[in-house]
């Protein structure tokens, strides 16, 4: 058994998408029942509010390149409603980007933000479902996969479909792990102290059943390197991220966290209380309570910090 095979119930992520909660679902607790349209608003928030981490990732994926080589073909896979394909497409100014997901209408407002931005003649939108899908694609020297591999059952499967679309010497970024999102102190002046922590636990069991619940699900080992590898990769570099908004929030950002609390909320409602004990559950109440003084709208204290991990992996020229 090599490395990757090795069977750990995934553990270590963040999937910090928004993906992961009631908030988003049709019905039923399987990732292939999160409707990703639905999501669409929190997405774009969510990437909006994350953006000046995209932009010092952008910059980092340009260093890494060969002096000179500026990249033709850029593929954002699994981009969501597109705001980092835009994003990629401002870092990479010769560049043709391609936003890919399978969700129309995502795609949509990808390409509807496109537009608006004036980045329409370099941006397209490619209907497109891994770990099959993107063979259409010429060869790209950049990928881009945030937070999209771990919503394939088979993740080597989707890295090594990933690897597949590239063209020699170019690069596979994934976004993938990191640390999840703070915004509350320790003690945050109502019950138990630490209940961010078991917001993370709670949420880190939603996410090993999502993953298991997915069509052709595999365990692996997340060793991002190693699976970068098993997919005939050569991993080149993991660095991480912080995206640190300090209190006060803006109304944007704090607009944001209040959302994630919301679907903490949705999640403890979905999934009962053997996930998330009642008191924690009156807290999240509280917090979310627009007229309460010590809730989420009127707290002076509400801060922004959450860890990005990327992984860059290129195939060999
Ligand atoms: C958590 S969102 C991330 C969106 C975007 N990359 C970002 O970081 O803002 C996950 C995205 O993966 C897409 N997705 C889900 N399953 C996929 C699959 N099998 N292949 C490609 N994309 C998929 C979803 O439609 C969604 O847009």
């Amino acid at each position: 058994m090599t490395a990757y095979e090795t069977k750990t119930g995934g553990h270590g992520h963040d999937h910090g998408d928004g993906s992961g909660h009631s908030h988003g679902h049709k019905h039923g607790h399987g990732d292939h029942d999160i409707d990703w349209a639905d999501m669409a608003p929190v997405l774009e928030q969510n990437a909006e509010v994350t953006a000046p981490v995209y932009r010092q990732v952008a910059t980092w994926l340009r260093e890494l390149r060969p002096a000179g080589a500026e990249p033709s073909l850029v593929v954002d896979a699994g981009s969501g409603p597109g705001v980092v394909t835009c994003l990629l497409a401002e870092a990479f100014p010769g560049a043709e980007v391609v936003a890919a997901d399978p969700e129309r209408a995502l795609l949509d407002r990808a390409e509807a933000r496109a537009a608006r931005l004036g980045l329409g003649d370099r941006v397209r939108a490619h209907r497109a479902e891994l770990p099959d899908g993107l063979g259409e694609l010429p060869p790209a020297d950049l990928i881009w996969a945030a937070r999209s591999v771990h919503h394939v059952g088979d993740q080597v499967a989707a890295l090594t479909a990933l690897g597949e679309r590239l063209a020699p010497g170019g690069a596979l970024a994934v976004l993938e792990g990191g640390l999840p999102p703070r915004s509350l102190p320790r003690d945050i002046g109502m019950g138990r102290p630490g209940l961010q922590a078991r917001l993370d636990a709670a949420n880190e069991e939603w996410f090993t059943r999502m993953r298991g619940s997915l069509p052709g699900a595999t365990e692996v080992t997340e060793d991002w390197a190693a699976l970068l590898a098993a997919a005939g990769l050569r991993h080149v570099a993991t660095r991480t991220f912080l995206l640190d908004l300090p209190a006060p929030l803006d109304e944007r950002a704090r607009a944001h966290a209040i959302a994630t609390f919301e679907r903490y909320r949705d999640l403890a409602a979905a999934e009962g209380p053997e996930e998330l004990a009642a008191d924690d559950v009156a807290v999240l109440d509280r917090l979310l309570d627009p007229e309460d003084p010590r809730g989420l709208h009127r707290r002076p204290d509400m801060f922004l910090l959450v860890a990005h991990t990327v992984h860059v992996a290129v195939k060999e020229g």
